[in-house]
């Protein structure tokens, strides 16, 4: 089931990313840096959010202002800047979901990627949350929106005593002091913490991708200018809590789930919200998997050089002193539980030469599951039942299985876990010694190999330009390096194959590791930015929420109040404060205990709101919190409210029964005034 999902995944994926390939080259190709993608648009939101916040006001009044003084005045920087801040964090998300997909289907999330996989997790905690705060600062309708709809969901955790809805229902229940707490949690708590979770999840993978490309950088720039250009990011008029708009326009990025809370109990939202990260936690285990065996090191052959070290992917290499007497000082250490089995050490071990006679093939590091001296008879066996003289013998990947199909009597195929894993002396091994006219490296896309760097690597060392590298003597045009897809890239790489094979027969020259899709298609590129750029900014606009049904209005249920005392307060006898140890003894005993809330709430005679709450505090001697909101249809309507707080089962201590008019959109406060000790409707 699983492995369905993800084969339907990546074809999903590949497809795309194939067209993106043909216009943007492999390694400049979006789709193949969306961890470092994300990460730059963090950027530009950090650098926009600067400009934003010299100009902002940390108060209740002054927040709206100040953002349309950058809308309106200052549009042609400040303006430009708030769009490319709100776009940018539109961009993050959107390449933040094609990274966990990617990774998620192309099954880089298992085995020891579980570490990356995740820490990631808290960063969607950390993201949405920052996302979400920055809309509530602008303090426009949708802020209110957002502020309620939050607050909502926050007082349903039992963090709070009181309703923190109910701050958000009256310009005057708002403080300054809310909006600097607002303002320092967006600026500057929620991105130290994402810096800080950043860093932890790639700090164990080796040299991480944390920028893209400059071409991709500029790219993503441009595009996010020209959508803040062409459609500026705005207010929805200053927020009003008198009044409800019936429709919203709503940045679905980072606000999907709010419109479930219209439905939905705040504690199935976070059922929800819980559920699908427990599940994203455990997903690197399910079902758990056999995990391969990893490499061991011979330290007799093992000379200390580090390259296995320098070349792992994963930091699962590290030297440390020699621990069996031989004249070198350091040997090289597995870290089991990081190793991913990839091979690409031991492609980097100069011991792992097949010139060596088989019974001294045995090098520093190798894979149990395929050692290099198994590899060395694949190729003799595979390479004796060639013919002609245009043999080829093919080296693929992993995921390349399906090369096994390019086998005739003029091709043979051997299948490593990465092509890196191949050191580059088996190439002069099987040219020198005439076992094919021609060798081919299949392996993953460049800037995109399943094992991160194995690629990389392989081009580098064929190029003679990282240890080991491929002896000078070693004729390139009888080799091609040929990254394509994994999975499906079949066909590419057949037909790649059958003109490097016609280039050998016709002796031309053809470069190893030559990317002929490297330049850049303009139109193709500025298409895909396009798009790009489209799809950041649709969903913050479109389909508008509508939040209120037409031609209704909104009543708001909210007050708190403490019940009476359940047992009078009693004056001590001396005699009864003679048995106390002389520090407790105090005049009176007042129990803490308080009576329940009972509150009923009826409209047009219907009850609506009909709840006995308890007090709150650990010894039950705190305020009870009612809160509730209802939509209606606007008109005529007669509203009943009765509470009861000294434990009294028939009748009500307080009730008031009115008739009011709502108009559309209106929103109607119900409070409780504890000085006049009567109901208010406003
Ligand atoms: C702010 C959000 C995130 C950012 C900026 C980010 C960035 C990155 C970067 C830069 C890498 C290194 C890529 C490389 O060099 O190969 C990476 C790797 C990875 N990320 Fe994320 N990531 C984020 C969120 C997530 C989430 C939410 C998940 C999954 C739940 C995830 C899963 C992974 C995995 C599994 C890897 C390891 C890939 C490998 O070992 O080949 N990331 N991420
Ligand atoms: S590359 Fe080989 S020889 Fe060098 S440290 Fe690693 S295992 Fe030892
Ligand atoms: S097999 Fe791969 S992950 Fe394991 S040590 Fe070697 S290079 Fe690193």
């Amino acid at each position: 089931m699983l492995a369905l999902i993800q084969k339907t995944g990546r074809l999903a994926f590949e497809w795309p990313q194939r067209w993106l390939d043909k216009a943007f080259g492999n390694t400049l190709n979006p789709l193949r840096h969306l961890g470092s993608m994300t990460i730059f648009f963090l950027w530009v939101v950090l650098v926009s959010g600067i400009w934003i916040t010299i100009f902002f006001q940390t108060s209740v009044n002054g927040a709206y202002e100040s953002v349309e003084y950058l809308s309106n005045d200052q549009w042609y920087l400040g303006g430009v800047m708030r769009s490319l801040h709100r776009y940018a964090s539109d961009a993050a998300i959107v390449t933040l979901v094609l990274h966990i997909f990617k990774e998620f289907v192309f099954n880089r999330y298992r085995s020891a990627r579980w570490f990356s996989w995740m820490t990631g997790v808290p960063l969607l905690w950390m993201i949405f949350p920052l996302g979400i705060t920055g809309y509530w600062l602008v303090w426009d309708q949708l802020a209110l929106y957002v502020a309620l709809v939050s607050s909502e969901m926050l007082d349903a955790l039992p963090i709070f005593t009181d309703s923190m809805a109910r701050n958000f229902l009256s310009v005057e229940a708002l403080s300054d002091r809310f909006f600097t707490l607002m303002a320092f949690t967006h600026i500057i708590g929620l991105p130290i913490f994402l810096v800080f979770a950043i860093w932890i999840h790639v700090f164990r993978i080796t040299r991480p991708k944390i920028n893209p490309p400059r071409t991709i950088m500029a790219g993503a720039l441009l595009s996010m200018l020209a959508l803040s250009m062409a459609y500026p990011a705005l207010s929805q008029g200053k927020a009003d809590p008198a009044s409800v708009p019936d429709t919203l326009v709503l940045d679905w990025y980072y606000l999907l789930i709010y419109p479930l809370m219209k439905t939905w109990s705040p504690g199935a939202v976070w059922l929800l919200l819980v559920g699908f990260s427990m599940l994203l936690c455990i997903a690197p285990w399910l079902p758990p998997g056999r995990k391969p065996a990893v490499v061991s090191v011979d330290l007799e052959n093992c000379n200390g050089c580090e390259r296995c070290v320098e070349d792992c992917p994963f930091g699962a290499l590290e030297m440390a002193p020699r621990s069996d007497g031989l004249k070198y000082t350091s040997e090289a250490i597995v870290l089991t539980n990081l190793c991913l089995s990839c091979g690409i050490c031991v492609g980097a071990c100069p011991t792992a030469t097949p010139f060596r006679t088989r019974s001294a093939l045995s090098p520093g590091i190798d894979l149990p599951d395929q050692p290099v001296v198994e590899i060395r008879e694949l190729v003799t066996d595979a390479s004796a039942g060639l013919q002609g003289n245009r043999r080829l013998l093919v080296f693929g990947c992993d995921g390349s299985s399906k090369l096994s199909g390019l086998k005739d009597s003029e091709t043979a195929v051997v299948n490593l876990t990465c092509v890196a894993q191949l050191p580059p002396s088996f190439i002069d091994f099987i040219l020198s010694r005439d076992l094919a006219d021609g060798v081919v490296m299949a392996g993953c896309a460049s800037g995109d190999c399943q094992y991160r760097l194995g690629a990389q690597w392989t081009e580098q060392r064929i190029n003679r330009q990282r240890d080991p590298r491929l002896r000078k003597r070693v004729d390139t045009e009888k080799l091609a390096l040929l990254w394509t897809e994994p999975w499906s890239g079949f066909t590419d790489t057949k037909s790649a194959i059958e003109s490097f094979r016609n280039s050998l027969a016709a002796a031309e020259s053809s470069a190893p590791g030559k990317d002929r899709s490297r330049f850049l298609r303009p139109a193709g590129v500025a298409l895909a930015w396009s798009l790009f750029a489209v799809s950041a900014g649709a969903f913050t606009i479109w389909p508008p929420f509508s939040q209120l049904g037409d031609g209704n209005a909104i009543v708001s249920l909210t007050f708190s109040h403490a019940g009476e005392r359940i047992e009078e307060c009693h004056k001590l006898s001396q005699e009864e404060l003679n048995k106390l140890p002389p520090n407790m003894r105090k005049p009176s005993d007042c129990p803490r205990e308080r009576y329940p809330l009972k509150v009923s709430f009826s409209i047009d005679n219907k009850l609506m709101y009909n709840q006995a709450l308890a007090p709150s505090g650990f010894w039950k001697d705190g305020e009870s919190t009612v809160y509730d909101r209802i939509e209606l249809p606007a008109g005529s309507h007669e509203f009943f409210i009765g509470m009861s707080d000294s434990g009294r089962t028939e009748g009500f201590d307080f009730q008031d029964r009115t008739r009011i008019t709502l108009s559309e959109g209106q929103h109607l406060v119900v409070e409780f005034d504890h000085r006049q000790k009567s109901f208010i409707f406003r």
